[in-house]
């Protein structure tokens, strides 16, 4: 999968995140002079900014095993002591999206973070007891769109916390120029620059927009990435120049059309658009936010003036009024 060949195995070659990098960088250095796992780290931010891919290096770096699981994919507590007990000690279990464990799970989870063991009950009625399982030491990982949504005792049994923020431009050219050159397609400074404009922030899109250009410059063009070959492929998937797609611009034209630029609860802003109200919370409304294009109140989501120029409509005075 050429996917997994585009992801840094080493810390060194992980680009952006720098003071995630940092402190991860010491707190690793630290666990092997102690030859000790390293402490649970949680990872938050909107998809595809490298969460999974920080945790592989983690595991790289600390020179261990990685098994990897998802928190809906651990069903029942069984199947979470099924995983713990087949560890090898100091091994880093990664979990996506832990804020969807459920809670049964996430009860026999705190005694496994906190003492490397798990309380399982045996037998039912007066008769039940239970005992102690010893776990080998162990680091676990979690990753979620959002922290806030970690129930707080699991929250509170992560040593470390890291949050990742979108990539500024700079440091997508550059995962864009080391991606180009795994992939084997050329591209000169000014392509890529396009193409990082046009990410959203995110290395997973840029990625993904980088062969989406490859392939239309190989067909349609001489095979290079040029300024001019980017906007042309970029255009044809129709990503604008912010790099918003379709929905993205379909979100701003719901909120302006039908809610007056708002506000408007997410829950009735999918129903309109007729998209999962998590998608549009989790991949779409953060960037959109953090562009500033939309913005929250306590009533909901409202268009801003810049929002409005985007999709080349005027604020006028029959949108709503936000103070
Ligand atoms: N590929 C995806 N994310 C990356 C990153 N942060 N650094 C380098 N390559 C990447």
């Amino acid at each position: 999968d050429i996917e997994l060949g585009l992801r840094p195995q080493k810390l060194a070659n992980y680009i952006g995140q720098d003071k995630v990098k940092e402190t991860l960088d010491i707190f690793i250095e630290s666990a092997k002079m102690r030859n000790q796992p390293l402490d649970h780290v949680l990872l938050s931010g909107p998809p595809g900014l490298g969460k999974t891919t920080l945790a592989n290096i983690i595991s790289n770096e600390m020179g261990v095993n990685i098994r990897v699981t998802s928190g809906p994919a651990i069903e029942r507590p069984g199947d979470l002591a099924a995983i713990l007990t087949n560890l090898n000690e100091n091994d880093v279990l990664f979990i996506d999206e832990i804020h969807r464990l459920n809670k049964s799970v996430e009860e026999i989870m705190y005694p496994a973070l906190e003492d490397y063991a798990l309380d399982i009950i045996i037998g039912k009625g007066p008769s039940a007891r239970s005992i102690r399982l010893d776990l080998p030491k162990f680091t676990l990982i979690g990753a979620t769109t959002r922290a806030g949504m970690l129930a707080s005792p699991l929250r509170d049994r992560f040593g470390v916390m890291c949050n990742l923020d979108f990539y500024n431009a700079e440091d997508l050219k550059k995962i864009i120029l080391r991606s180009a050159g795994i992939i084997n397609i050329q591209i000169n400074e000014t392509g890529a620059e396009e193409i990082a404009r046009r990410s959203r922030g995110t290395p997973r899109i840029a990625n993904r927009l980088l062969k989406r250009v490859r392939d239309y410059a190989i067909v349609k063009g001489d095979g290079i990435i040029d300024t001019q070959t980017a906007d042309k492929a970029l255009k044809m998937l129709e990503i604008d120049g912010t790099g918003l797609d379709k929905l993205d611009r379909r979100i701003l034209n719901t909120i302006i059309d039908y809610y007056k630029g708002g506000p408007v609860g997410l829950e009735t802003l999918a129903a309109s658009i007729g998209e999962e109200k998590g998608t549009i919370e989790d991949v779409y409304e953060p960037y959109l936010l953090q562009i500033g294009f939309i913005n929250r109140t306590p009533r909901g989501r409202i268009v801003t003036e810049l929002g409005y120029k985007h999709v080349n409509k005027a604020k006028d005075e029959n949108s709503n009024q936000i103070s």
